[in-house]
């Protein structure tokens, strides 16, 4: 019986979530989100994990729809940690929607606070160098618990998050109806094609050498914090410009963000960019997947 965690990641930490677990349980196999479902199936697992970070106050769409396909053991233990850097909203509610849907019963839940990575609203807060040690410890904690087999119910959001949810989330989900139209390509680009590699939506393919989005963008930022030459940019233009400009829903930030060539960047640290290339990994490295 086999050993599966299934995570989505953009800048590492959930990657990071997922390694540090899988070091403690031990003959795990770490597969990210951007595989194909039906190509790590979970239906013969003892243990089946998902990570992930918060989206809106909830679970990334992609990782909604890679859950709905997968086929998983329903005698498996079952656990969630969401990675949100402050409010998890309905982030592991939703997980738990859809695992009932097929009669899957989630066993263990949990959220680890991380860095803020969305880089074209605001720069990575709190600093690193503050929230990685803290977020380390807090993992190492919870990959005791699973490693424990222990139950935990899933957190779930107080009323107020869920009343406010549409109120404080508009002007984020609004960025959504530019997809990803106000990226940016400079001249910059080398035409390495990593970018592409490290997109967890398949969203990027490379035309004539250059980048082209294909409007499927989770604005996970994997691709800018991974170029080379930071030549991929945010910059809402043109017709969407005017559309921004006409909107109810300006707020401070949505009015401040963009990509700045100067704004700093976050990835985990113990994340590099070849790791975000994965599908899957066993992990820890030196101990052998039982099929
Ligand atoms: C598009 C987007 C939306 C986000 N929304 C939330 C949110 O609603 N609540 C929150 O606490 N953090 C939010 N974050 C921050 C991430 O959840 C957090 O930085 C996470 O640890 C990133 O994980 P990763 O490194 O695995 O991609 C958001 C980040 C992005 C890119
Ligand atoms: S990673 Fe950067 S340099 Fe490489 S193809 Fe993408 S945009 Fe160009
Ligand atoms: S295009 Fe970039 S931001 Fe959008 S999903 Fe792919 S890697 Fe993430």
């Amino acid at each position: 019986m086999g050993r599966r965690i299934y995570y989505f990641t953009g800048t590492g930490n959930s990657m990071r979530a997922a390694r540090v677990i899988a070091e403690r349980i031990g003959n795990t196999e770490i597969v990210s989100m951007k595989a194909d479902p039906s190509d790590y199936s979970a239906k013969d697992c003892e243990i089946v994990g998902f990570v992930y970070p918060v989206y809106h106050w909830t679970m990334p769409a992609p990782a909604e729809s890679f859950v709905e396909k997968l086929d998983i053991n329903p005698k498996a233990y079952v656990f969630v940690v969401a990675m949100p850097s402050f409010v998890c909203g309905i982030a592991c509610e939703k997980l738990a929607e859809i695992l009932d849907r097929k009669g899957i019963k989630l066993q263990y839940g949990n959220i680890v606070n991380s860095v803020a990575n969305y880089a074209i609203v605001y720069p990575p807060f709190p600093s690193p160098w503050l929230m990685v040690p803290k977020t380390e410890k807090k993992l190492k904690k919870i990959a005791e618990d699973i490693f424990c087999r222990k139950t935990r119910p899933y957190p779930r959001a107080s009323k107020m998050i869920k009343r406010k949810r549409d109120r404080v989330m508009t002007p984020y989900l609004e960025l959504q109806k530019y997809a990803d139209n106000p990226f940016t390509i400079s001249k910059d680009c080398i035409s390495c094609g990593l970018c592409s590699r490290v997109c967890p939506c398949h969203n990027i393919v490379l035309e004539g050498g250059k980048p082209s989005f294909q409007h499927h963008c989770a604005n996970c930022m994997a691709c800018v914090v991974s170029c080379p030459k930071r030549a991929i940019g945010y910059e809402i233009r043109g017709e969407d410009r005017k559309l921004l400009d006409s909107s109810d829903y300006k707020t401070p930030l949505v009015e401040i963000m963009g990509l700045p060539a100067k704004r700093k960047l976050y990835r985990n640290p113990y994340i590099t960019v070849n790791d975000l290339t994965k599908e899957r990994e066993l992990w820890p490295k030196e101990v052998k997947h039982e099929k």
